[in-house]
């Protein structure tokens, strides 16, 4: 916190927020390799939300880096400055009423675990999108991959850069293994009970 900036308290706040929306505010955190099925399995959650009233947002790592985080690279700092951004943006939405679906690989547990303590460990999911980096090497959605084997793309996650895999995720949803309308499935079974309002 700066010496002379002193936060104002509104009179608004997030439980009357709540309230006026009729369903809890959390940021819904998927973690997961690129070509794993994040933004996939986000906007599939979204979708349904959305559909049945409620007020949601997607934040996702290709868009955010196109726009507020355009000047950061995919170094170790620049990725912890990432998901230190998108932390703050999410609890201002969650803060705002919102259901946050959050798409981005953060690969590093100190991140994930700096975005939990900011934004509140009881507004916060993490969702892990595992999935074997075989196989998101053979989807290569968007060629990255190989890309990153010819040693054109330095430090790419899984190839050249770490990835730490999540060992306390509030669920663990495995896109090899089960397809799209699995995967949604438990995550609505999930999610949707924690949604209520007390
Ligand atoms: S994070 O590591 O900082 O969380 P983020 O989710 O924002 O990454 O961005 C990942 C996306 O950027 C990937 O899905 C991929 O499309 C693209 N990308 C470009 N360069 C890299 C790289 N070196 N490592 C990983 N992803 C990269």
């Amino acid at each position: 916190m700066k010496p002379n900036v002193i936060p104002h308290l509104h009179a608004i706040n997030q439980v009357e927020r709540t309230q006026a929306n009729g369903h809890q505010a959390k940021v819904i955190w998927f973690v997961g390799l690129s070509g794993s099925g994040k933004s996939t399995l986000a906007g599939a959650l979204e979708t349904y939300l959305f559909g049945k009233g409620y007020k949601t947002y997607v934040l996702d790592g290709d868009n955010i880096r196109s726009g507020l985080n355009s000047d950061l690279d995919f170094s170790e700092e620049g990725r912890h400055e990432n998901i230190r951004r998108i932390s703050e943006v999410a609890k201002l939405l969650n803060d705002a009423g919102m259901i946050v679906l959050t798409a981005f690989i953060s690969p590093f547990e100190a991140g994930r675990a700096q975005a939990r303590t900011l934004i509140g460990t009881e507004n916060f999911i993490e969702i892990f999108v595992e999935c074997p980096i075989e196989i998101c090497e053979k989807r290569d959605v968007k060629g990255l991959y190989a890309k990153a084997r010819k040693g054109l793309i330095p430090d790419f996650t899984g190839i050249s850069a770490p990835f730490e895999v999540p060992d306390h995720s509030d669920l663990i949803v495995k896109t090899h293994t089960s397809n799209l309308e699995d995967c949604l499935k438990q995550m609505v079974n999930y999610i949707e009970p924690i949604l209520k309002l007390k």
